[in-house]
C-alpha cells in the first residue's frame, strides 16, 4: 500500500469531508471503539439518540472510554447518562461537547484540560456519518441525502460491511474516471460517459447494453466530498440507488461499506418486495466485488499511464486533492477541474439520460 504522501495529495494526510463511520442499527447495540484518520474514538448513542464521537482516550488516565465491557458501570448499563458518557475507569462524565463535566468523588473545579476532541456527527440514510477536519474546523457542505429514504415505497439496504482494504482511497476514487474499465471488469462497456466537476461533487454519467441484463444500463453517480458516492441506476424498469463509502482508517488504509435502495412495487413494501430488493443488492455487490478483488491484488499507481482514450483520471486526482487542503485553498482546484469533460471516441450523454438525474444532485 501507498501513503498519501507518496500521491503527492497535500498538506494533510487524511482528507476533509463526512464519512461514513457505522451503520445506524451497530450503534443501537451500544457504545463502540472505532479508529478511523489514525485515530482511536469512541462512537455513543446518547439517550435522546444522537450520535456521539469523541477521542477515546480520558484526560485523566488514558482509559479508552468503549472498548473494554468489563467495567461495573458498563455491564448495569450506567455508562451512558443522557447525551453524556462516563469513563469506565473512575467514572468522569463527558458531554457531548468533550467537556467533562462531572467527577463523582470530587467537589473542586474540574481541570481545564479534562476535555476530549468531539466531532460533528450526522446520521443519515441509516449511516452514521461523521466530519472530519485536520485542524477541527466545521462541516462547509451537507451530508448526502437521499428523500427517497423517506419515501415508504422505497426498501432501506442494509450495509454491507466490506471491512477493510490495504489501499489508498485515492484508487477507489479514479473508479469515476474510469470509462474503459467498463466492458472488460463489469461486462457493461458504456456508449456514452461524461464526467463534471462541481466544486465538493463529483459526477459521472455512463451508459451502454450490459451484456448479463441485455438492455440498457445508465447510471448517474456522484461523489458528496472524497468519502460517499451515491449511484441511481436505471435497467429496464429497475430503478435503484447504490451508496459506497470509504473512509480511511490509517494513511493508505481503507473500510469500505456498500448498499442499494430500491423502489417496491408495493405500499408497503410485500415480503416479495423485500427479496427482490436483497437480490437487487447482492447483483449490485457482485459488480462492485469486481472492482474490489482487483483492487486488493494491485500494487498502487502513484501516477496513471493516462492515455487520451482514458477517462479523466489526472482531473479526478486534481479534485480530490482539494480535501487534503485547507478549505481556502479549494477555489483553485474547482478552478482547474469544474465543468464537463468528456472520454475521446465516446459518445456524450443525451438529454433524455440527463434525465435520470434531473434536481437529484446538489
Ligand atoms: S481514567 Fe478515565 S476517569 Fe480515570
Ligand atoms: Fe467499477
Amino acid at each position: 500500500m501507498a501513503k498519501s504522501e507518496e500521491y503527492s495529495l497535500g498538506p494533510h494526510t487524511f482528507p476533509r469531508g463526512w464519512f461514513v463511520v457505522a451503520e445506524s442499527t451497530e450503534l443501537n447495540r451500544g457504545p463502540m471503539a472505532v479508529h478511523f484518520f489514525g485515530k482511536d474514538l469512541a462512537l455513543y448513542r446518547g439517550e435522546s439518540g444522537v450520535p456521539v464521537m469523541l477521542d477515546a482516550y480520558c484526560p485523566h488516565m488514558k482509559t479508552h472510554l468503549t472498548a473494554s465491557d468489563s467495567a461495573n458501570i458498563v455491564i448495569v448499563g450506567k455508562q451512558i447518562e443522557g447525551d453524556s458518557i462516563r469513563c469506565p475507569y473512575h467514572g468522569w462524565r463527558f458531554g457531548p461537547d468533550g467537556r467533562c463535566d462531572n467527577i463523582p468523588y470530587h467537589d473542586g473545579p474540574i481541570p481545564r484540560s479534562a476535555v476530549l476532541e468531539s466531532y460533528p456527527v450526522e446520521e443519515s440514510m441509516g449511516c452514521v456519518m461523521m466530519w472530519y477536519d485536520p485542524e477541527g474546523r466545521k462541516p462547509d457542505y451537507s451530508a448526502p441525502y437521499l428523500q427517497e429514504w423517506s419515501d415508504p415505497q422505497w426498501i432501506h439496504w442494509k450495509l454491507d460491511h466490506l471491512g477493510e482494504l490495504a489501499m489508498h482511497p485515492v484508487e477507489i476514487l479514479d473508479n469515476m474516471a474510469d470509462a474503459q474499465h467498463l466492458g472488460p471488469t463489469h461486462g457493461a462497456p458504456c456508449e456514452y460517459f461524461e464526467t463534471e466537476f462541481r466544486d465538493h461533487l463529483y459526477v459521472q454519467r455512463q451508459g451502454g447494453v450490459h451484456a448479463g441484463y441485455g438492455c440498457m444500463l445508465m447510471s448517474s453517480t456522484w461523489y458528496t466530498g472524497p468519502g460517499i458516492l451515491l449511484s441511481k441506476q436505471s435497467f429496464g424498469d429497475v430503478l435503484t440507488y447504490e451508496l459506497i463509502a470509504n473512509t480511511p482508517v490509517d494513511d493508505g488504509l481503507v473500510k469500505v461499506w456498500h448498499g442499494a435502495l430500491s423502489r417496491a412495487s408495493n405500499i408497503p413494501p410485500t415480503e416479495s418486495d423485500i427479496a427482490g430488493a436483497r437480490e437487487i443488492q447482492a447483483g449490485a455487490l457482485k459488480a462492485f466485488s469486481s472492482d474490489f478483488s482487483i483492487w486488493k491484488h494491485k500494487k498502487p499507481a502513484l501516477r496513471v499511464l493516462q492515455i487520451a482514450s482514458d477517462g479523466q483520471f489526472a482531473k479526478g486526482r486534481i479534485w480530490y486533492k482539494q480535501f487534503y487542503d485547507q478549505p481556502e485553498n479549494a477555489g483553485g482546484y474547482h478552478e482547474k477541474v469544474n465543468g464537463k469533460h468528456h472520454v475521446k471516441g465516446l459518445e456524450t450523454p443525451s438529454f433524455e439520460v440527463l434525465a435520470l438525474e434531473e434536481g437529484l444532485i446538489q
